[in-house]
C-alpha cells in the first residue's frame, strides 16, 4: 500500500546517498537494475513486489567494502529500518535477506524464503552478461588486477576473502566465480534468463581467447 511505497521512495534516497562515490561497481545504477530485475522476477515468481524491492534497494548499503565491517554495514541498516513504517517480521525478513545474500560468504545458508531466492537472484544475474562483463573489467581496474595473463592459472583452492588480497587478473574472475553462478541461481524466471547471459560470456571469452592467441 501508501506505506510500502513510502519505504521504497526513502530507502531509495539512502541507498543512493550511501552508494555514490562507490568505485568498485557497487555504484547505484547496479543497485538500481537490481530492483527492477527483482520487481520482475517477483512478478512472474508470485513474491511481495514491494519486500523484494526494499531488499534490492538496501541489499549492497551493509557491504564490507563501503563500511568498516559487515556487522558495522549491517548494523546502520538494521536503524534505518527502525525508522521506518515497517511490522518488526518485516524488519526482520529484509535484514535476513540483506545479510545472507552475498557470494563470497560462501558459507551462507541458502535463502529461506521465496522474497530471498528472487532478491539474491537480480543481484547474480547482474554478474552474468554484457553489463558483469564490463564491471569485471572495472573492478580489475580499480584493484589493479590485469586484465589477462596466461601463467597465472584461476586459483581455485582458495576463498574469496584470500583471493581479494591477492592478485589475479579479470579473465580469471570469470571462471573462479562468473560462470558458475548460472547454477547457483534459484528460481526458474532467473534461470531462463542466466542460460543466455551464460552464452554471451562464453562467446566473449572464446572471442577474447581467439584475439589474445593473435589470430586473424
Ligand atoms: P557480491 O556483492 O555479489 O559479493 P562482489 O563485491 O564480489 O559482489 O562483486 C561486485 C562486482 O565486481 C561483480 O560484478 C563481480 O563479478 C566483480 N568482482 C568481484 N571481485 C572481483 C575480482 N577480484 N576481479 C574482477 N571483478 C570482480
Ligand atoms: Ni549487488
Amino acid at each position: 500500500g501508501n506505506a510500502k511505497e513510502q519505504v521504497i521512495a526513502a530507502a531509495e534516497q539512502f541507498a543512493k546517498s550511501e552508494l555514490e562515490h562507490d568505485p568498485t561497481g557497487h555504484d547505484w545504477w547496479h543497485v538500481h537494475r537490481v530492483v527492477k530485475m527483482a520487481e520482475h522476477l517477483a512478478e512472474e515468481e508470485g513474491a511481495d513486489i514491494a519486500l523484494c524491492k526494499i531488499a534490492a534497494l538496501l541489499h549492497d548499503v551493509a557491504d564490507e567494502k563501503l563500511n568498516p565491517s559487515k556487522e558495522a554495514g549491517l548494523e546502520k541498516v538494521r536503524q534505518w529500518l527502525q525508522g521506518q513504517p515497517l511490522t518488526h517480521e518485516e524488519q526482520e525478513h529484509l535484514m535476513e535477506i540483506i545479510s545472507t545474500m552475498s557470494y563470497s560468504a560462501g558459507k551462507n545458508p541458502p535463502m529461506r524464503t521465496l522474497e530471498g531466492h528472487v532478491v539474491q537472484d537480480a543481484d547474480r544475474l547482474d554478474a552474468i552478461g554484457a553489463i558483469a562483463i564490463a564491471r569485471v573489467f572495472l573492478y580489475a581496474g580499480w584493484k589493479g588486477d590485469p586484465i589477462h595473463d596466461p601463467v597465472l592459472p584461476p586459483r581455485e583452492t582458495m576463498t574469496m576473502e584470500e583471493y581479494r588480497h591477492g592478485k589475479s587478473t579479470a579473465i580469471n574472475h570469470f571462471y573462479e566465480k562468473l560462470l558458475k553462478l548460472k547454477d547457483k541461481l534459484n528460481t526458474d524466471a532467473a534461470k531462463r534468463i542466466g542460460i543466455e547471459r551464460h552464452r554471451y560470456m562464453e562467446s566473449y571469452l572464446e572471442q577474447f581467447k581467439r584475439e589474445w592467441e593473435g589470430e586473424l
